[in-house]
């Protein structure tokens, strides 16, 4: 038996999820020291997770990974399984069969609750919803949000919350020439939405916006920023957050929230006022949400470890639309232990353990479904490597057996019926896309149903 990693052994490993931890990872695997094949599982038949799915639409320099993973599907050794969702079509006892390790990347495919009372009602979504809907995803394109309504609330402070707010902010003009999905175009075109109100349970210097994203809020053409004086007045531990050299983005985020206090509304068509140390306690309204009942916090805790604390004060705000934005969360796939308090695949070192911490052979993630639902882009770059770093270690324990790898799944997809999407199919799609976009001066137009992405390659 030739030594497993060779040429005539490779190391076969399936990857599940196509985003940048995938692509980062199935990148690392390729260029690393052993032969290697790899075959990215992804369940739907776009590639590249939030970046295709995520990234706000007016971003299109924040899209330009897609580059760098589209040569990795032009790779040598690499195959696309578009398409197929792993614990579906096919199951992670069958993975671990065919593969000598599977790798999950599969990212945080769902939101966190706030878990108060009316936050199911109509007209409360997640921003998961909104952001999906608007970027074309095909689980979301019959989703409606009632744009008619003058008041929108968006819960948490972060980049996501920063984009729902953009996306709210921003005419059509602005729009479209993005690669938004026509139907969220169409409905924001009508969209009657005026008073945006982004809401943090905690004080100006634990906003978690990033520097840019903040100030672009306050830059927008048809929205004015507004923030109280008031509430940037910061308690003693906040005020050594911010003197903290290390914490430089809080301190920037404060100082760019002055800027917007020290302006006056200029009369623009929308507002965007931020909101600070409120959390909406019950969101309320007779079939459909009218009002978000917010209660006042008070921040307790030393520098750092400052928690939000509801106090007996409440403001009722009369409001339409409620877009919470508190964070993404993994979801379980069968056949792997699952941490549902964290929303993510339990690990150590990248390797997937069991419930006594000890290490399932062959199992391993990266991603959002490893470390959480934070970070940028470029943060999964890393955090792929050190996975595969573990996987790599692990190799003589992983052979020296052959496995069968994507040819055997390939049969065992066939004879289930499933459309397997591969690169090849992928690129077909993808210059369809921007063919349909070109006239529309978009950098493409998407496919927003599977039927019609599987459809394009009948022709
Ligand atoms: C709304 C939003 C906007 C963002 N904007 C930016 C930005 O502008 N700049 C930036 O740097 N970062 C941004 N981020 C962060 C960035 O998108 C993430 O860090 C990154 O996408 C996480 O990568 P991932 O590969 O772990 O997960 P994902 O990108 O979510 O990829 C997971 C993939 O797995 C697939 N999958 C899931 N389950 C299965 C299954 N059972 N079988 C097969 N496939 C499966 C999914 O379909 C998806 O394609 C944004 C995040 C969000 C939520
Ligand atoms: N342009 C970009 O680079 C870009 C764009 C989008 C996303 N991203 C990245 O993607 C990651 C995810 O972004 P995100 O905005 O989803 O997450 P995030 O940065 O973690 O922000 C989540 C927000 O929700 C708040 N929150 C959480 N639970 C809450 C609750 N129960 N009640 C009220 N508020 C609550 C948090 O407040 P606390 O701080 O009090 O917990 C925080 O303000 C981040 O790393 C982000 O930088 C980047």
């Amino acid at each position: 038996m030739d030594a497993l990693g060779t040429d005539p052994n490779p190391l076969r490993v399936a990857v599940v999820g196509s985003g940048p931890s995938g692509f980062y990872a199935a990148e690392a695997l390729l260029k690393g020291p052993v032969a290697a094949r790899v075959d990215v599982i992804e369940r739907l038949p776009a590639p590249y997770g939030l970046v295709r799915y995520g990234v706000a639409p007016d971003h299109p320099k924040l899209k330009e990974p897609i580059l760098v993973y589209s040569a990795t599907a032009r790779a040598p050794h690499f195959s696309l399984f578009g398409n197929v969702a792993a614990g579906v079509d096919v199951s992670v006892a069958e993975l671990r069969e065919h593969y000598h390790a599977v790798l999950f990347t599969c990212g945080a495919q769902t939101d966190r609750q706030l878990g108060i009372a009316g936050e199911d009602l109509p007209g409360s979504h997640t921003a998961t919803e909104f952001v999906a809907w608007y970027n074309g995803h095909p689980d979301y394109r019959d989703r409606r949000f009632d744009l008619e309504q003058d008041v929108a609330v968006v819960v948490g402070q972060g980049n996501v919350a920063a984009d729902v707010c953009r996306i709210l902010a921003k005419s059509v003009g602005e729009l479209k020439t993005t690669d938004i999905a026509a139907h969220a175009l169409e409905a924001l075109a009508a969209s009657r939405v005026r008073e945006i109100h982004v809401i943090g349970r905690r004080g100006p210097a634990q906003a978690k916006f990033t520097n840019k994203e903040l100030k672009e809020l306050g830059e927008l053409p048809g929205c004015d920023a507004l923030v109280q004086p008031q509430d940037l007045e910061l308690n003693p531990a906040s005020r050594i957050e911010i003197e903290a050299k290390a914490n430089y983005v809080a301190a920037k985020n404060v100082e760019i929230l002055r800027e917007f206090a020290a302006k006056r509304p200029t009369g623009k068509p929308r507002r965007l006022h931020f909101r600070f140390l409120q959390s909406p306690a019950a969101l309320a309204g007779t079939g459909r949400v009218e009002q978000a009942v917010l209660a006042r916090n008070r921040l307790e805790g030393e520098a750092f470890k400052q928690v939000a604390h509801e106090t007996a004060a409440t403001e009722t705000l009369a409001c339409g639309l409620v877009f919470r934005s508190i964070g993404y969360s993994g979801v379980p796939i069968p056949g792997v232990p699952f941490d549902a308090r964290r929303g993510v695949f339990p690990t150590q070192d990248g390797r997937i353990v069991d419930t006594a911490g000890e290490p399932i052979p062959g199992l391993y993630a990266a991603g959002w479904i490893k470390r959480g639902p934070t970070g940028i882009i470029g943060t999964n770059r890393a955090d792929a490597v050190s996975t595969v770093k573990a996987l790599l270690a692990d190799l003589p324990q992983l052979g020296p057996d052959a496995k069968p790898g994507g040819e055997g799944l390939r049969r065992l997809l066939a004879a289930r019926g499933v459309r397997i999407v591969s690169a090849a199919d992928w690129f077909k799609i993808d210059a369809l896309e921007v063919a349909r976009g070109a006239p529309l001066g978009k950098p493409r137009e998407k496919f927003t149903r599977v039927a019609e992405m599987l459809q394009c390659l009948n022709v």
